[in-house]
């Protein structure tokens, strides 16, 4: 049995990238076996835990999370998203030098033991963020907010306060987050 192969391009981490890959392909597998991006984690492979979402970038400027592992890679043709891999500063060389302030936050907070889930949570954090610099909450609103864009994702490890404690210590400490 032949399986049709389909045409598709996709801006990945600044990059585009044509290839011929099989109708129906999930997103995820796009990125573990024809890119060796395995950042993003195939957790449940149902669209339940979020540790195989990638970012979104849509032209009116707002960014999202979608799931890789529920998504068929030819939905991304055309459009520009961001997985793990993307968030941390390279030098000429394609090595990271710096991680994103959230991947920073992190660390320091201790949030994550074995890391499976980090990367859906850095692009949680990261999406939610972009929001609050385009639309500020007031501070007594930061905790129910952080609740309601981490809400959806599972972490088998840390309790989730760590990655709370991370996420809430960014936004109160970079300016314009908060009106
Ligand atoms: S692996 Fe995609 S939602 Fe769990
Ligand atoms: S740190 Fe292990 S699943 Fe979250």
């Amino acid at each position: 049995m032949t399986i049709a192969q389909q045409a598709l391009t996709v801006h990945i981490n600044g990059q585009n990238v044509t290839l011929d890959v099989p109708e129906g392909l999930m997103m995820i597998d796009f990125l573990h076996e024809y890119l060796n991006l395995t950042g993003s984690r195939f957790g449940c492979g149902q669209g339940v835990c979020r540790a195989c979402t990638v970012i979104l970038d849509n032209t009116d400027g707002t960014s999202e999370e979608i799931r890789s592992c529920i998504t068929g890679a030819h939905f991304f043709n055309g459009k520009k998203i961001r997985t793990i891999e993307g968030h941390g500063k390279k030098n000429d060389k394609g090595e990271v030098v710096a991680v994103s302030p959230i991947q920073q936050k992190f660390l320091e907070h201790y949030s994550f033991q074995c890391g499976y889930c980090t990367p859906g949570f850095v692009n949680a954090a990261t999406v939610l963020i972009e929001k609050l610099q385009r639309e500020p909450v007031a501070k007594e609103q930061v905790e129910e907010t952080i609740t309601h864009a981490l809400d959806s994702h599972l972490c088998r490890c840390t309790g989730y306060v760590r990655y709370f404690e991370a996420v809430k210590d960014v936004i109160l400490t970079t300016p314009g987050l908060i009106k």
